[in-house]
């Protein structure tokens, strides 16, 4: 098994990300903190502890981490996840507590205690890892690697340029990309392709379990924002569940060795990732960006593993 910490702003699609994630028995989630970002960091914590209770893990801790980014003002995306963070199917109240660490000080002892590096799969904005980097860089060696959500070369999402979890906090990414720890970019190149449709939310609700339900429930409302023409999309794009995926199923993505560097300052361009896919820059390669995926291996990988509820 694979010792992960799940750092995430759930969020629909981080919701998922756990969901999948606590279904395989190939990973050993050895925390989940969560960060400010899709909503309020009261609210995301909140809900991290909600979908736990729903799993009935609440053998896993739990803390919550950073009030905001590290030198900005919060943004959330209540346009994208609602008034909850997840609006939509009825989930249980918080059946445990967090611990009385916060984020940082649990991921630090988590991989102090481990007898083998751990990998971090950050789902939202990367305040906590950020924050863990500058202030514990005695444990980078027990981090195998980090596998987030965020970026894209091609496009973004929440400006012209960037994605929403890079660019609400780009110093923090900018401290990642530069940490030296190998980071796997699972970035709109990659979700935009993993789209699940309407079909495809109906074989995950026939499956019939009470996981399967809220996760229908979930997509169903992670639909109506990607519904807009604009967006040129089939179906929704299951941005965080594609870290999960790649650490279950590396087999079905298609990837590229880059240099990738986050824009801080630029006028247009804040928090925008710039991938240098052809090797203009001369910098030596620091992350493994997704491009593309078998979106039929991807449907049937989280699909299937709704079995695992019952
Ligand atoms: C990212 O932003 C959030 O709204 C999603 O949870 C995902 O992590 C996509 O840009
Ligand atoms: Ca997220």
């Amino acid at each position: 098994t694979r010792p992960i910490i799940i750092d995430c702003d759930p969020g629909h699609d981080d919701a998922i990300a756990l969901i999948l994630a606590c279904a395989s028995p190939s990973l050993d989630i050895k925390a989940v903190t969560t960060s400010a970002g899709n909503q309020t960091p009261e609210k995301t914590l909140n809900n991290a502890l909600r979908i736990l209770t729903l799993l009935g893990r609440n053998d896993i801790p739990v803390a919550g981490g950073a009030l905001k980014p590290l030198a900005r003002e919060l943004i959330i995306a209540d346009n994208v996840h609602g008034e909850s963070g997840l609006d939509g199917p009825s989930l249980p109240d918080p059946g445990f507590d967090p611990v009385g660490e916060n984020a940082v000080e649990l991921m630090a002892r988590v991989l102090r205690e481990s007898d083998r590096p751990v990998t971090l799969v950050p789902t939202g904005p990367l305040t906590n890892i950020a924050l863990l980097l500058a202030t514990h860089r005695e444990l980078a060696d027990k981090i195998e690697r980090i596998v987030l959500m965020g970026g894209g070369a091609e496009t973004g999402n929440w400006s012209p340029a960037a994605e929403f979890n890079i660019y609400v906090d780009p110093e923090a990414a900018d401290i990642v990309f530069r940490s030296g720890i190998p980071v796997t970019m699972c970035g709109l190149d990659v979700t935009h392709r993993a789209q699940i449709m309407d079909e495809d939310i109906e074989r995950i609700r026939a499956i019939g379990n009470p996981v399967s339900d809220v996760v229908a429930g979930l997509l169903d409302f992670f639909m109506i924002y990607h519904r807009d023409p604009k967006w040129e999309l089939a179906g929704a794009p299951l941005h965080d569940p594609c870290t999960i995926a790649w650490l279950l199923k590396p087999e079905i993505f298609t990837e590229q060795d880059c240099w990738v560097g986050i824009e801080t300052k630029g006028e247009y361009t804040q928090g925008m990732t710039v991938v240098d896919r052809y090797q203009l820059s001369g910098k030596p390669a620091n992350t493994t960006v997704l491009f593309d995926v078998d979106r039929q291996g991807f449907v049937d990988l989280l699909a299937e593993s709704m079995h695992f509820y019952g």
